[in-house]
């Protein structure tokens, strides 16, 4: 199987028999409120959402990575880069989970979203990569701004979550920040 690997952490290709361990924690709703879809999923939405994202990956719009742990082999999260514009070399991250809370702030985010970030412009040579967070989310804002994403924008009272109204923080970061500050990583 082909992956980029970091010290504890590989992003590979989904497969189909992935479906169960996202189907156990893609529906808690503490961690779905963290983005624009809510709803609850079947187990066969799930597998559709896998189908559909390995048919986008062979169409190169949307590249969806397993986040393996290097240990163990175990599925420990998700990220993707969505929203592809070949002719700009833009993109998105639509999902960075960590799926389990006790595994998360223990470094796996960190270097799932360097291997991606090192995916996106040294590897297929993207110039600018956003991403929408929720202000509420401050985690993820101080999480991103780690690695030099900046806001460049906010969409006011843009999003509804627990019957309140939030911000939509857009945050990018674009090759010649990613290059200075980690150059092109091993893989
Ligand atoms: C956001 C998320 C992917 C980060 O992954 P993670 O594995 O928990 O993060 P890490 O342990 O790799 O932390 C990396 C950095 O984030 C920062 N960080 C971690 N926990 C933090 C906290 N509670 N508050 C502020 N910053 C924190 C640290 O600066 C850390 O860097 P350091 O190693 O230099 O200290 C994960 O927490 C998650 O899945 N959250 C729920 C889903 C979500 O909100 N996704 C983002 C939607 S926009």
């Amino acid at each position: 199987m082909y992956m980029y690997e970091g010290d504890t952490v590989s992003l590979r290709r989904l497969e189909p028999s992935d479906a169960d361990i996202f189907f156990e924690y893609w529906n808690d709703y503490q961690l779905r409120k963290n983005f624009p879809n809510p709803f609850p999923r079947t187990l066969e939405d799930i597998q559709d959402f896998i189908t559909s994202r390995n048919k986008s990956f062979a169409g190169r719009w949307v590249f969806t990575f397993g986040i393996e742990d290097t240990t163990n082999g175990a599925l420990v999260g998700f990220i993707d880069l969505s929203n592809i514009n070949w002719i700009s070399r833009t993109a998105m991250i639509d999902n960075i989970v960590i799926f389990d809370k006790e595994k998360r702030g223990k470094g796996y985010g960190k270097e799932a979203m360097l291997l991606l970030l090192n995916f996106a412009f040294n590897i297929i040579g993207l110039h600018n990569v956003c991403l929408y967070v929720y202000r509420f989310n401050q985690h993820a804002i101080e999480f991103y701004k780690n690695f030099g994403f900046q806001i460049v924008g906010n969409l006011r009272e843009a999003a509804y979550i627990d019957g309140k109204r939030d911000d939509t923080v857009i945050m990018d970061i674009i090759r010649s920040e990613f290059i200075d500050k980690y150059g092109h990583l091993p893989h």
